[in-house]
């Protein structure tokens, strides 16, 4: 039995408030736990968006009643709440940009919207920005201007690692996150040009999959990355299906067994795992140590992935079927068994805001 330190994942979106259909506060600590991660950091793309110190109290309540995992809570950079974000740092997990898609309320389209964000919020919090290729460079070149961290979600394209490392290299405060799906997914054929004309919306997710030198790219520059985060986006599988479907996958049940059959396969190697999931996200996002917490995993056992099994309520998953090596068997949080043999053992409301 492998022993390994709770897991931290620092980006999931938890959908509560406002699509609690998709997922809550309670599902989504569940999936964490059975999938060996005792904390979260969650995104504030909800609806209503998580901006100021009233909607971050709307997020925090929610979770307080109903998290069993350990979370923290990020607020969103939006074009006129600078200031107030700042003042929020102390609660949150982070302040989250989103630089190029356009999310309701956190839309900043202009670079000078982006300017007092990185002169207020605290160095001592890392910025995350979701900024892909070129708007990824710009946001270095911020950091670098501003002399202040910043650390880059997801990042999936070889154009993009190699100016990580460049940008590390050259002293520039910036880490990076990979997703499990831009690990072991290529892109597949555009929505719409699939059989009948659909059918690959289940493959949409921002930032798209990518092609096979990308996936390499990122394999062959493991050092320059950071973290593993899941990016754990879930969607109903209606939802998926239909003629406008919603990027994003699930995530927080798979992140594990796939990387320890990565590991398995001579990929990757188990301190590798520890140091993406839990030494760096540590030191990275200031986060507290969990004491009395822990997770066994049997590397040996083999099963295949279903969603039916999973606590999500999303009810897919882009993994299904896949055989994998490495599984979850038990999860300790702050000295309590959380988890077991495939059954949550904590309460609602057992999870701490670290942040508190
Ligand atoms: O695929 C994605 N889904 N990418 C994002 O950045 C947002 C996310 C979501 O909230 O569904
Ligand atoms: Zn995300």
């Amino acid at each position: 039995m492998l022993k390994l330190p709770g897991l931290i994942d620092p980006h999931v979106h938890v959908r509560e408030p406002g699509q609690t259909h998709k997922e809550d506060w309670d599902t989504v600590t569940q999936a964490a736990l059975a999938g060996g991660v005792t904390m979260i950091l969650t995104m504030p793309n909800t609806k209503p968006p998580i901006f100021d110190a009233e909607t971050l109290d709307l997020a925090l309540s929610k979770a307080k009643k109903k998290a069993r995992c350990d979370y923290a809570q990020f607020v969103g950079a939006g074009p006129d709440n600078a200031e107030m974000a700042a003042s929020l740092a102390d609660k949150a997990a982070g302040l989250k940009m989103y630089l190029d898609s356009t999310f309701g309320q956190l839309r900043l389209d202009d670079m000078t919207l982006w300017q007092p964000h990185f002169e207020k919020y605290p160095k001592q919090y890392p910025i995350v920005a979701h900024s892909e290729s070129r708007s990824m460079a710009a946001a270095i070149l911020f950091a670098a201007i501003y002399d202040r961290p910043i650390h880059i979600a997801h990042i999936s394209l070889r154009e993009e690692v190699l100016l990580v490392k460049a940008a590390k290299e050259h002293g520039i405060k910036v880490t990076c996150e990979v997703c499990p799906h831009h690990l072991f997914l290529t892109s597949p054929l555009p929505q719409g040009e699939g059989p009948g004309g659909r059918g690959n919306g289940r493959m949409e997710v921002r930032p798209r999959l990518a092609t096979k030198e990308d996936v390499e790219a990122l394999w062959e520059n493991l050092d320059v990355i950071d973290c593993f985060a899941t990016d754990h986006a879930p969607h109903r599988l209606e939802e998926k299906d239909s003629e406008n479907p919603p990027p994003g996958f699930p995530g927080l049940e798979t992140i594990l067994p796939l990387l320890l059959t990565a590991v398995s396969d001579s990929r990757l190697t188990i301190p590798g795992i520890i140091q993406k999931m839990y030494t760096n996200p540590r030191k990275i996002f200031s986060l507290p140590e969990q004491n009395e917490t822990w997770v066994e995993v049997d590397e040996d056992a083999e099963y295949e992935i279903h969603a039916s099994e999973m606590f999500s309520r999303c009810g897919w998953t882009p993994f299904e079927g896949w055989k994998v090596k490495g599984k979850v068997r038990k999860v300790v949080l702050r000295g309590k068994t959380a988890f077991e043999d495939g059954i949550i053992l904590v309460e609602s409301g057992y999870g701490k805001n670290v942040r508190e």
